[in-house]
């Protein structure tokens, strides 16, 4: 969708979206307008009986005669004026571009003139809303061969009109919000597509297309595995005919220095049977999305780069299948980890944590990032606890912790800080090695895999572990995501970077 911002002066459109706030009088230009067309404006809202402004709601006015081009108008609800903020705005442009598509408006101009409100200028609210508008305006229909017609987008641009010159908002938009939209929709894209299409070659394949935006990026085959003693991964792969792959993208985007500041990690299990635990047939298709943790670090790094962050960040992936198979590992197996440590497979279903162990240990003494934050649809426990609203937080850093809830805050992805400590070590105490993959007992599931992976972050390392188990994929849509993929987690810790590691 192409977004674009004017002058008042230069909008033309044949469909206006005007916004109106509830309770509160309409605007100059409002006014203007409704005076030109016989208040037509002020008897449809006087006559309809619901529409009051309330945030979403919206009012369809046909004008009898065209008005300088323009024959439509949709009156947009933006609830109260005094609680009015940027996760709104976003919100009613998400709203805006779900009701463009249901009307198969294909193109409309949205006016922000004047809105007066305290504390948010209207440059920024017609930023917002464009933004909600393109991270809601998604589909993934590619598979869709004869059923098409049924399947599609039809907003394909959206204009604002504001009081001043628009060259700064243009830019601004242009320069992070369409990136970090864009980067949405990848990682949407890729925690969709079937486990058939994505296997872990072409997940791999995909990380190495970021090398044309400046990303440096290192595949490790099996066979450098092997030599790396990454035995906790590849056991989770030898069930599979498919082989394994790490990825890893360089991105250096801060000439001054040479060091890597920060480091993400993301799960990439392409498709999680459960293995020799074999999953039960209830909710064993979503396990499709288990690499939707490398697929948000994939599109972070794709965002960082293609809006020039200038910061050095890392981004690694374990890419595997975990299968059932001949060659499957066996729960009761003790494998040995690059970091030396042995861990005994209790089950063979709590594989992520295996995964990372190995890309965790890898990335901290090849690079030696400050911060390390990983992301991994872990546990079932996590949406047992926190649904489909918010992420799991765990850190070994209040610093890094506080960093990102406010982050969090900013970008209203929801992520909710949990409890560590020693004690729940004794859980995942192994009889016969270093440590074992489960936690013995059924409690704090989410935590004991947390302390599991603990067990691989170097002293003196800022880390945070996002279990996005929960909200990588949900059953009903909201303002920004239609039903399925989310891509949540890729505009938090891109307003972790911007506030916190860019600035620095
Ligand atoms: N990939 C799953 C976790 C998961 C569950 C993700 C539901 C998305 C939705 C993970 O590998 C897993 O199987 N975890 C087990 C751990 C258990 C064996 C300790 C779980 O949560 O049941
Ligand atoms: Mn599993
Ligand atoms: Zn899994």
């Amino acid at each position: 969708m192409r977004i674009t911002f004017h002058t008042m002066a230069e909008v033309q459109a044949k469909i206006l979206i005007l916004p109106i706030f509830e309770n509160s009088e309409i605007n100059a230009y409002t006014a203007k307008l409704n005076a030109n067309c016989n208040n037509l404006l002020t008897t449809a809202m006087g006559s309809s009986n619901n529409f009051k402004g309330q945030k979403g709601q919206f009012l369809d006015v046909y004008l009898p005669s065209e008005i300088n081009g323009v024959e439509r108008i949709i009156l947009l609800g933006m609830g109260m004026r005094t609680d009015f903020d940027l996760a709104r705005a976003r919100d009613i442009g998400g709203k805006l571009a779900l009701q463009c598509n249901n009307n198969k408006i294909e193109k409309a101009a949205v006016i922000i003139e004047n809105l007066e409100l305290e504390n948010i200028s209207d440059s920024e609210v017609a930023i917002n809303i464009a933004f909600g508008a393109k991270l809601r305006n998604y589909g993934f229909y590619k598979y869709y061969a004869i059923k098409q017609e049924e399947h599609q987008l039809y907003l394909k641009s959206l204009s604002f009109g504001l009081a001043h010159d628009a060259t700064n908002v243009q830019d601004t938009f242009l320069s992070r919000f369409e990136k970090i939209a864009d980067a949405v929709h990848l990682s949407r894209n890729l925690t969709s597509e079937p486990p058939n299409v994505l296997t872990p070659k072409a997940f791999a394949d995909i990380a190495l297309e970021l090398q044309q935006y400046g990303v440096k990026v290192t595949i490790l085959s099996e066979s450098e595995m092997k030599s790396l003693g990454m035995h906790a991964l590849l056991g989770v792969a030898q069930g599979s005919i498919n082989a394994p792959y790490i990825a890893i993208m360089e991105w250096k985007g801060n000439t001054n220095n040479n060091e890597f500041s920060t480091a993400f990690v993301g799960k990439g299990v392409t498709f999680d049977t459960g293995g020799i635990n074999l999953k039960p047939t209830s909710g064993i298709s979503d396990m499709k999305t288990d690499m939707t943790g490398a697929a948000v670090v994939t599109s972070l790094i794709k965002a960082l780069a293609t809006r020039k962050a200038k910061v050095n960040v890392i981004g690694a992936i374990g890419l595997v299948e975990n299968m059932p198979s001949g060659s499957a590992q066996r729960p009761s197996d003790v494998v040995r980890t690059m970091s030396g440590q042995t861990v005994e497979v209790d089950n063979t279903d709590a594989e992520g944590r295996l995964v990372l162990a190995d890309v965790l240990w890898y990335v901290q003494t090849q690079y030696r990032p400050n911060i390390v934050i990983d992301l991994a649809t872990l546990t079932g426990a996590i949406s047992v606890a926190l649904g489909d609203i918010t992420a799991g937080l765990f850190s070994n850093s209040d610093t890094l912790a506080l960093q990102l809830s406010k982050a969090s805050e900013k970008s209203g992805e929801k992520i909710w800080r949990l409890p560590m400590g020693k004690e729940y070590d004794k859980q995942i105490d192994s009889d016969i090695a270093d440590i074992k993959n489960v936690g013995s007992g059924r409690g704090a599931g989410s935590i004991t895999a947390a302390q599991f992976l603990k067990r691989f972050i170097h002293d003196n390392v800022a880390w945070a572990h996002l279990d996005i188990a929960g909200v990588s994929w949900v059953k009903n849509s909201s303002d920004l995501s239609p039903k399925g993929a989310t891509g949540f987690g890729v505009r938090l810790l891109e307003q972790f970077i911007w506030d916190y590691v860019e600035k620095n």
